[in-house]
C-alpha cells in the first residue's frame, strides 16, 4: 500500500500527462508553466523519443489557446512543394492541378497551436517564405495577392542540431534566431536516471490493464539493468521494450532479469566487472598494485566479456558480431588471438 502510495505520488510530480521527478524534469516543467501563457515560439529539441511532442502538446493544453485547434506538421514526412501548399494553400488554378481554392495549414490553425516538427528539415526555400510570414504576421495563399492575417502560436521541434545546420548553411540563421525566443532542451533518459523507474513501472501498470496480467514489479537485478542501460531509444524504446516484456512474460510476480531483451542483459556483465574493480581498490590504498599488469588484466577482461556477450548475441555470427562492434572481421579475429595469447601468459606467470 506505502508503494503504491509512494508510485502516485512520483506519478503527481509529473506535469499533465509527463512523468518525471528528476531535478531536471522538474525545471523543465516549470518553464513550461511559464511560458504557455505566452504566445511566444518555442522551440524544443531533444534526441528521438524523449517527448518532443509529448510537451507541445502539453504547452498547448496549459495555455489559453487550448479549447482551439492543435495542428501537428511532420516538415519531414511532407515533401518540400507540397509542403509549401499545405502550410500557405492556394487559389483555384494556381497551378495544373489546383481546381479549387485550398486553405492552408496556417489559416486553418487560426487561433490555436502548431507543431512544426522535424523543422530541420524543412527546405531553405520554404524557411525563407515562413521567416517572412513570421514578420508580417500574415500570408499569401499560392497564386493569390490578398494578405491573410495569422493568428497561430508555433511550437517547434528537432532531434537535429540546428546551431551546427545554421553553421553549416542549411538552415538560415535568422529563422533560427525567430524561432528559438524559449528554447527548450529535453535531456535524453540516461541523463534522468531518476526518472527510469517511474516510467518502467507507469508502462508496467498500463500494460497489465491492457494484457490483463497481475505483474507486481520488476526484480531488483533487473530494476538495475533499468537503470544503467543506455536508453539511445529514450522514453519510446522503454515504453516499447516493457510491452514487449509483458506480452513475453508469463504471470509471475516480478519481472526478471531473463525477462529482459539480450541487449540489456550484457549490462549486467560490466555491473560484475565494477564489482571486481571495487574488490581492487581497497587494496591499492593498503599495500598498493602494480598499475601496468592490473589494468592490462582488466581491460583483457572487459574486452572478452564485450566480445563474447556481442557474439552470443550474433549467434556466434563473427561477420554480424564485428559489425555490431564497429570493427571489421579481421580484428575481430585478431582480438580474440590477443586475448587468448594474454590469458595464457598470465596463466604461465601464476605457475611461476
Ligand atoms: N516524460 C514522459 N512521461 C510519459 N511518457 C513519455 C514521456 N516522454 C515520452 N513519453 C512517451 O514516449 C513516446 C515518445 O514521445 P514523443 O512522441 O513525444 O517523442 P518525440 O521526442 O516527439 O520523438 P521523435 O523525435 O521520434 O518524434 C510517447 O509514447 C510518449 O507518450
Ligand atoms: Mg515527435
Amino acid at each position: 500500500e506505502v508503494e503504491k502510495l509512494k508510485e502516485r505520488e512520483d506519478i503527481l510530480l509529473g506535469f499533465h500527462d509527463i512523468l518525471g521527478k528528476s531535478k531536471k524534469m522538474q525545471s523543465l516543467f516549470h518553464v513550461i508553466k511559464e511560458v504557455a501563457g505566452h504566445n511566444t515560439n518555442i522551440l524544443i529539441q531533444g534526441e528521438s523519443g524523449t517527448g518532443k511532442e509529448l510537451i507541445a502538446r502539453a504547452i498547448h493544453r496549459q495555455g489559453n489557446r487550448s479549447n482551439r485547434s492543435f495542428v501537428d506538421v511532420n516538415c519531414a514526412a511532407i515533401p518540400g512543394t507540397l509542403l509549401e501548399s499545405e502550410l500557405f494553400g492556394y487559389e483555384a488554378g494556381a497551378f495544373t492541378d489546383a481546381r479549387k481554392r485550398k486553405i492552408g495549414l496556417l489559416e486553418y490553425a487560426t487561433g490555436g497551436t502548431i507543431l512544426l516538427d522535424e523543422i530541420g528539415e524543412m527546405n531553405i526555400h520554404i524557411q525563407a517564405k515562413f521567416l517572412r510570414m513570421l514578420e508580417d504576421g500574415h500570408i499569401r495563399r499560392l497564386g493569390g495577392n490578398e494578405p491573410i492575417p495569422i493568428d497561430v502560436r508555433f511550437i517547434f521541434s528537432t532531434n537535429r542540431d540546428l546551431n551546427r545546420m545554421v553553421a553549416e548553411g542549411t538552415f538560415r540563421e535568422d529563422l533560427y534566431y525567430r524561432i528559438s525566443v524559449v528554447p527548450i532542451t529535453i535531456p535524453p533518459l540516461r541523463e534522468r536516471t531518476e526518472d527510469i523507474l517511474i516510467l518502467a513501472r507507469y508502462y508496467l501498470e498500463e500494460f497489465n490493464g491492457k494484457f490483463k496480467k497481475k505483474v507486481k514489479g520488476f526484480a531488483q537485478d533487473a530494476e538495475r539493468i533499468l537503470t544503467s542501460y543506455q536508453w539511445p531509444g529514450n522514453v519510446r524504446e522503454l515504453k516499447n521494450i516493457i510491452e514487449r516484456i509483458m506480452i513475453l512474460h508469463g504471470d509471475g510476480e516480478t519481472i526478471s532479469v531473463e525477462s529482459l531483451p539480450a541487449e540489456m542483459r550484457s549490462i549486467a556483465n560490466h555491473e560484475q566487472f565494477r564489482i571486481q574493480i571495487d574488490n581492487v581498490l581497497p587494496r591499492l590504498a593498503s599495500d598498493g598494485i602494480d598499475f601496468s599488469s592490473v589494468t592490462e588484466r582488466m581491460t583483457n577482461d572487459i574486452k572478452r566479456q564485450i566480445i563474447e556477450n556481442t557474439l552470443e548475441m550474433s549467434r556466434g555470427n563473427k561477420t554480424e558480431a564485428a559489425k555490431r562492434l564497429g570493427i571489421s572481421r579481421f580484428k575481430l579475429i585478431r582480438e580474440q588471438k590477443k586475448i587468448a595469447n594474454h590469458a595464457c601468459a598470465s596463466r604461465a606467470r601464476n605457475v611461476l
